[in-house]
């Protein structure tokens, strides 16, 4: 049996149950040909059912839909797998009862495929309204780029953490040992605070720890406190400041909005939950787990985060608030919604490089940057 295939077609029956998290994807212990697969699978999704509409009634069970999309993803998308190795793997996933539909509705898709692939249009891989933000985002001139780009991984970046420089490496095998696998964005946060002058930091929301691990490096002096409200997360947390020696960081497992913190920080970053949508390089399936519903539920939570944080900054101090997404109701809204009830904070320029900065702010963008799509706005405590 094969295995790898098998949770592929496990996590696609969750997707369509809806119960799929990003957190599948980062199980490192898929072999090469199955992230691969996992990523034409999410990129193409839309296309792939379009096409297997062709075939269907409306009402085909779960388990064989899941069956079909894993089969007809290899068909459609992976020249790499012969047609009828993929036909033949899917159907030994499936009991001997549900073969014979999968079998039939597959080898039509063959025989038929070229005409297909033919109607192929980047604008079939994005849902409409993800499609229509990006628009409103970045206008419509560039539109089929854009797609086409956020269908690419982003670059894989290493930070050297005694050098604190980028590297870009090609062949895993000269990593060395202290450099942390990083998106460029993503590393840059921290960084925003690297000329700033604290001694006691609060991570509000940190795991895994990419940025908690940073900030350690940057303020080696400093006493740094990481929250981490998920019980998973927070032992990788662990994991990471261990491997990577920050001596400096104390970690807790517990909610930061409800823990009773005795201490004032002169510097709290505040990687808040967010949609994820800026991680669409390399989390494909974000695009079909997000709405519009959802971004604005999400800047109420964040504006919340932000408002009871924002009390145990010092006069003085500063609050670094930080999503994955490019969406304006999880940045700017969120930070001019603040600012309406706090007046006792400001907006700081950002220090970033300028391919990064938007205004005051920090904002990647992955179809410029090659990066995930950050949003950052660094606040200080005036009164
Ligand atoms: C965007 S992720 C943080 C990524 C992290 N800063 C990094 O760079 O590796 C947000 C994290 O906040 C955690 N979280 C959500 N609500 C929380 C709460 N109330 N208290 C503490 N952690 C929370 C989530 O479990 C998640 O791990």
């Amino acid at each position: 049996m094969d295995r790898n295939r098998r949770r592929l077609y496990s996590l696609l029956v969750d997707f369509y149950y809806g119960k799929l998290t990003e957190d599948y994807f980062e199980d490192t212990t898929y072999r090469k040909v199955y992230r691969k697969l996992y990523f034409e699978i999410f990129r193409h999704l839309s296309f792939i059912e379009k096409s297997l509409a062709l075939y269907l009634k409306k009402d085909t069970p779960v388990e064989l839909y899941a069956a079909l999309t894993l089969g007809a993803s290899q068909i459609l998308f992976m020249n790499d797998i012969p047609d009828y190795a993929a036909v033949n793997e899917t159907l030994n996933i499936l009991k001997p009862k549900q073969r014979g539909f999968v079998n039939a509705v597959l080898r039509k898709l063959i025989t038929q495929k070229d005409e297909i692939l033919k109607n192929y249009s980047i604008y079939d891989d994005f849902p409409e309204w993800y499609v229509n933000k990006l628009k409103k985002n970045f206008g419509e001139e560039n539109l089929t780029e854009i797609l086409y780009s956020l269908n690419n991984p982003p670059l894989n970046n290493y930070i050297d953490l005694s050098s604190l420089t980028f590297y870009n490496y090609e062949n895993f095998e000269d990593i060395p040992a202290q450099a942390l696998p990083v998106d460029r964005a993503s590393a840059l946060i921290p960084l925003i605070t690297k000329d700033l002058k604290v001694d006691k930091i609060m991570d509000a929301c940190a795991a895994p720890g990419g940025k908690t691990v940073i900030l350690s490096k940057i303020h080696p002096l400093a006493e740094i406190n990481a929250f981490e409200r998920d019980q998973n997360r927070a032992r990788k947390l662990n994991e990471n400041v261990e491997k990577y020696k920050c001596t400096n960081v104390k970690t807790f497992n517990a909610d930061v909005l409800k823990y009773e913190h005795l201490q004032r920080y002169d510097l709290i970053l505040l990687d808040a939950p967010c949609s994820s949508l800026g991680t669409i390089k390399r989390h494909p399936e974000v695009r079909f787990l997000r709405n519009q519903k959802i971004l604005i539920k999400n800047s109420i939570k964040q504006l919340k985060f932000l408002t009871t944080l924002s009390d145990f900054v010092k006069i003085g101090g500063f609050i670094l608030y930080s999503v994955c997404s490019n969406e304006s109701e999880e940045g700017v809204q969120v930070i001019n919604n603040f600012l309406k009830n706090k007046s006792n904070f400001e907006i700081v320029p950002v220090n970033a490089p300028d391919e990064f900065c938007l205004g005051d702010f920090f904002y990647s963008v992955p179809h410029k940057t090659e990066t995930d799509g950050f949003f950052a706005a660094l606040l200080k405590r005036v009164a």
